[in-house]
This record gives C-alpha cells, structure tokens and sequence, in this order.
C-alpha cells in the first residue's frame, strides 16, 4: 500500500510509459472512406468535410496508390450518384458498369493488394434518399435484401473482397450470404454495420452524397423505421448476434465516439472482429473546433482514435486515416 506502492512510477518518463502502454495506433487500424463521382480531374473537397474529397477514378486511382504507399491496405468505397439515375429501387446500383463497378476496378487495377470494401445501400441511387424502397410510406424490408444481395454479387463480380451493407434491413446478411454462395462468391467477405444507430452525426456524409432523405408527403424524412434508436443498448448485441449467426465476417458499431459503451459491449460479447465508423459529424466536429483554434486538431485526433481502439475496436473506419498515419510518421 501506499507510500510503498506509487503509480506514478509507470507515467515518470515518455520511455517508461511506452513500455507500459496498453494500447496503440498503427495504420493496420484503419479502414479508409472514400467518395467517388463521374468525371475526370474532379477533386472537390466536401464543405462540411475540410480537407475530405469527392473524387472522380482518376484521382481515385492516385489517391489508392498514395494510400498503399503509407501502409494503409483497405478502403471502403461510397458513389455519388447524379439525380437523373435515381430512382426508388436503385435501379442503377445494379449496373454492371456504374460508377461503383468502376471503381472497384480503379482500386484494384492501380494497387491489387489494396483490399476493397463496398457500402451496400440504397440511399445514394435511391431519388427519395431512403435505404431501402419506398412504398405508401414504408420502407419496404424483404424486397430490399433482394436488391442488396443483387447489388453485392454485382460488386463481387467487379472484384471486392468485402460488402458492407449499411442499410439495417432485417435478414439481409442471410439473403447477401446466400445470394455470394450461389454466385460462386464463397470468397467474398460481408462486414455488417450491425449497430448501426439514427444518428444526427451523419449530416455531413449526406451533403458529400446528396443523399439525405427528401421532404416528400407521407414518406418519413429519417430513418428510424430502420436505423437504431439510440437510447438502447441490448438491442445492439441482439442486432449483432443475428447477423453473425447470419453469416456477417466483421460486425460493426456506428457512430464511434458516442457509442463506446456499446463497442465494449459488443467486443466483450462476440470473437468475430468489431469494426467502429468515427463518422462524418465526428470529423466535422473537430476540424471547426480546430479552424476556431479551440482545439488542438492532432491532439484531440489521436485521443479519439485510441479511445476508440481502447473501447474494443480491431478496426477503425476514418477520415483521419491519412491524417493519423502521417503524425505518426
Ligand atoms: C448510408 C450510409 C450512411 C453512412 C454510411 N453509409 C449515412 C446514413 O445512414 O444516412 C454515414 C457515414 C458518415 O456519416 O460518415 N447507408
């Protein structure tokens, strides 16, 4: 006991507290968003993503190698979609030559070790910004899988290694694992966003796909039918169990900060990997706070990313991958 037992003997020195420390950040963390759009030269950053970028295959394509080069190995990739190729079931997500399909070829064909994610949803082909199909104001569940697990092998055909549907529809991991399985995809991983919760943090994303909800009569303008109330906590290990029982490979918690009660939940409950999305609001937050200068930006970074690691994640989707690995050198 105490005078014999000083815990500051652990903290007296940056050498003594490397030795000791718990917890670590390396790029092998990170999984890298990306936003991809028609075009050529196209790089236009996100006005409420500083520093973040929609870009078109060329740059996607410089962007990869850039990545790999500083030991980053997998991304995860969002289309933007223009308005005339939305439609309320997706129609164009199906496209063996859409802009996703592309870029999955981009990716591959400039880095091939690069390993590849896709979000698997339909809210940025979908013209009412929903999930899923809408019809007589509801979200329709079982006719959405169908088009999820069509989408899936259509982006297994252009060469991912991994869907990520992020749309929350009952059963969907079942009927995107059956559909891989027939299609021969037996290879192809499915990360499923499992807790995935109604979250205001997700403004910023949808400005960067155009992809909010539309203000139409009779079709709800957010997506609580579907997305998680945020005030539960063991609906969040029930979501997660049933879509590993379902076939999911990599289970998710989104967004992060806010939401760290329910990753260590999560991780102390299931032994598949536990993916966490530090989302768009999240990213938002602490660049205004450090363009105020009320917040040191790498500090407050580097503290979030490691709570989130502490909290249980094996792997962190960020837009402050490149940002993270560059301080650390
Ligand atoms: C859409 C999707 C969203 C995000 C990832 N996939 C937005 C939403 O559900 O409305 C959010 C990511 C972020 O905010 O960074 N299926």
């Amino acid at each position: 006991m105490y005078p014999l037992i000083r815990n500051r003997r652990l903290r007296a020195s940056e050498s003594i507290r490397r030795l000791v420390r718990e917890t670590t950040i390396t790029p092998d963390d990170f999984l890298v968003p990306l936003f991809v759009v028609e075009g050529k030269g196209v790089k236009e950053e996100i006005p409420s993503m500083p520093n973040y970028y929609r870009m078109s295959l060329d740059h996607l394509e410089k962007e990869v190698k850039e990545l790999w080069q500083m030991g980053l190995c997998a991304v995860l990739l969002f289309v933007k979609v223009p308005d005339n190729l939305k439609d309320n079931k997706g129609t164009e997500a199906l496209n063996p030559d859409g802009l996703m399909q592309r870029a999955i070829k981009t990716v591959k064909s400039a880095c091939p070790e690069m390993l590849v994610m896709t979000d698997v949803a339909l809210d940025p082909f979908s013209s009412y910004g929903h999930d899923g199909i809408v019809a007589e104001g509801q979200i329709l569940n079982d006719e959405t899988s169908e088009i999820l697990a069509e989408m899936s092998v259509s982006h297994a055909q252009a060469g991912a290694d991994f869907v990520a549907p992020s749309d929350m529809m009952d059963g969907r991991i079942l009927t995107i694992r059956e559909a891989l399985e027939d299609e021969g995809f037996q290879n192809t991983g499915i990360m499923s966003y499992s807790a995935k919760y109604a979250s205001a943090f997700y403004g910023p994303f949808r400005d960067a796909l155009d992809s909010a909800p539309v203000d139409i009569a009779n079709i709800p303008k957010d997506k609580k039918t579907y997305q998680m109330d945020y005030a539960n906590r063991f609906e969040a290990i029930r979501e997660t169990q049933m879509d590993i029982d379902e076939g999911a490979d990599i289970v998710m918690v989104k967004p992060g900060l806010a939401y760290l009660d329910i990753v260590r939940e999560i991780k102390n409950e299931v032994d598949v990997p536990v993916a966490v999305y530090q989302v768009s609001g999240e990213y938002a937050m602490v660049k205004a706070a450090a363009e105020k200068g009320w917040l040191d930006h790498d500090a407050v970074m580097m503290e979030q990313l490691l709570a989130i690691k502490r909290a249980g994640a094996n792997i962190i989707a960020s837009y402050f991958a490149k940002d993270a690995v560059t301080l650390l050198g």
